[in-house]
């Protein structure tokens, strides 16, 4: 992504700041977590302050003052230091940032505590998520006291603090043209990734070679990491939703359900499939597996300018019910006609996720999902805009039970893409990634190198 884009985007946020009257934004990067002794858990810049900054060191804070005369963007990182630089590697420093990412100012983060105080005297507005960082709390509360403490010389506190992250979820919700050339980036990887496990499955004996397998494509191709931990769930811990552990066997006969995706510089991708692990569908797997298909397609039909957010899964929700009254998964007798099924939500027995999310710099990306005006009791989903990213994911869970025709028993299925919404309706990003019985069944007749 080119510098030009952060520049514009602090530009926005500059503006939206002046339009409500101007004052400080202050936006931390993540804090490096140790591990123990001198090892830290592995660093992930944070989203918010990457959005804006492009900058991925850790230790460092990004400031914006929004002023009627002059609108600042003020980055505060770690020094350059020689020593640290040959254990570590590079550090831009200050001066070296500034430079290459357009900031106004750059000064060392030691000097924090002396800066802020005259950055935030006379500021009308703060701008800042509280609670989120209790250390960064603390010190906003010291910096705030040393400008009371100079309330004879007429200097004043900002009298109000907005939170700056709703203006900033509602600028992440919108992806620009290079957001979605890297979230496309990410899905063209892990399709490549899921085709590779396809091909690999019968070769495996584990989950975890599975495992490898994405993670060996998704880093070959140049990816940074997982966008969240993989599952990997052969045949009943597909019906376990959070699933992590993989480390069982996976046998013949049963389906094994991969939710995979990579992060590439700094954009998730979110993908899961479902297939045989011996390359052909049984026929009680191939029905559930069409009506997932069936449900996905029809919530797919949603994803377009002006549907609202919950009408993908009020579509989806309809195809699955239908389909488990007809195969017996739910019993008429029971549950009653179709729409009655929907309305008491007998479905929940076998689907019991929401189809989707926003997905952008994290899988589970921010937003709102609703207006912010009540009509009647609660507020309406919001409805879907071009530069809108979501998945859509319907899955279906079958764990054993009374009732339950058992030759559906431990399946589990998800089928999850991910979308980018466009003026005519949708992108898919995820579209080379196998996905119909045919496709991953000539997938898995293919074999990799081993
Ligand atoms: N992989 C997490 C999700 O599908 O939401
Ligand atoms: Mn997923
Ligand atoms: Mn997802």
């Amino acid at each position: 992504m080119s510098h030009a884009s952060w520049i514009e985007r602090r530009q926005r946020l500059l503006a939206q700041m002046q339009a409500q009257g101007g004052g400080v934004a202050i936006i931390p990067t993540a804090r490096e977590f140790i591990r123990n002794n001198d090892n830290c858990f592995p660093f992930r810049h944070d989203s918010y302050f990457y959005y804006l900054s492009g900058f991925t060191e850790p230790e460092a804070l990004l400031v914006l003052v929004a002023s009627a005369g002059q609108q600042r963007s003020i980055l505060f990182c770690r020094e350059k230091n020689p020593e640290r630089e040959i254990w570590d590697g590079y550090r831009y420093g200050p001066a070296a940032a500034q430079q290459a990412y357009g900031f106004d100012a750059a000064y060392a983060i030691a000097e924090l505590d002396a800066q802020m105080p005259e950055l935030l005297a006379d500021a009308p507005t703060l701008f800042y998520c509280s609670g989120a960082d209790s250390e960064l709390d603390g010190r906003l509360q010291a910096w705030l006291h040393s400008v009371r403490g100079k309330a004879r010389s007429g200097v004043t506190v900002p009298d109000t603090t907005v939170n700056i992250l709703a203006l900033l979820d509602e600028m992440r919700l919108f992806k620009d043209d290079g957001e979605i050339a890297l979230m496309q980036k990410a899905a063209s990887i892990s399709g490549v990734a899921h085709a590779r496990a396809m091909r690999a499955a019968r070769h495996c004996k584990f989950e975890y070679e599975l495992e490898a397998e994405l993670l060996h494509e998704f880093r070959r191709q140049g990816a940074q990491s997982p966008a969240y931990p993989a599952i990997v769930a052969g045949g009943a811990n597909a019906c376990v939703l959070h699933y992590g552990a993989n480390h069982a066997q996976i046998k013949d006969g049963e389906l094994v359900l991969i939710d995979a995706g990579c992060e590439f510089d700094s954009y998730a991708s979110d993908i899961t499939r479902t297939f045989p692990v011996n390359g052909q569908f049984s026929q009680p797997q191939k029905t559930l597996y069409e009506l997932v298909l069936a449900a996905q397609n029809a919530a797919l039909e949603c994803a377009r300018p002006g549907a609202r957010y919950m009408d993908g899964h009020n579509a989806a929700v309809r195809v699955l019910t239908e389909g488990m009254l007809e195969t017996g998964l739910l019993d008429k007798n029971k549950v009653g006609t179709l729409e009655e099924a929907i309305a008491a939500s007998a479905y929940r027995q076998f689907y019991m996720h929401g189809t989707g999310h926003w997905i952008g710099l994290d899988v589970h990306d921010v937003g709102r999902y609703r207006e912010t005006e009540k009509v009647g009791a609660e507020k309406p989903h919001r409805q879907l805009q071009p530069g809108m990213a979501i998945t859509v994911e319907p899955g279906i869970y079958v764990r054993p039970a009374e009732g339950v025709p058992p030759e559906f028993w431990n399946i589990g299925i998800r089928i999850e893409d991910d979308i980018v919404i466009t003026p005519d309706g949708h992108l898919n990003l995820s579209r080379d990634t196998p996905k119909t019985v045919a496709e991953i069944e000539a997938e898995m007749r293919g074999t990799i190198n081993k």
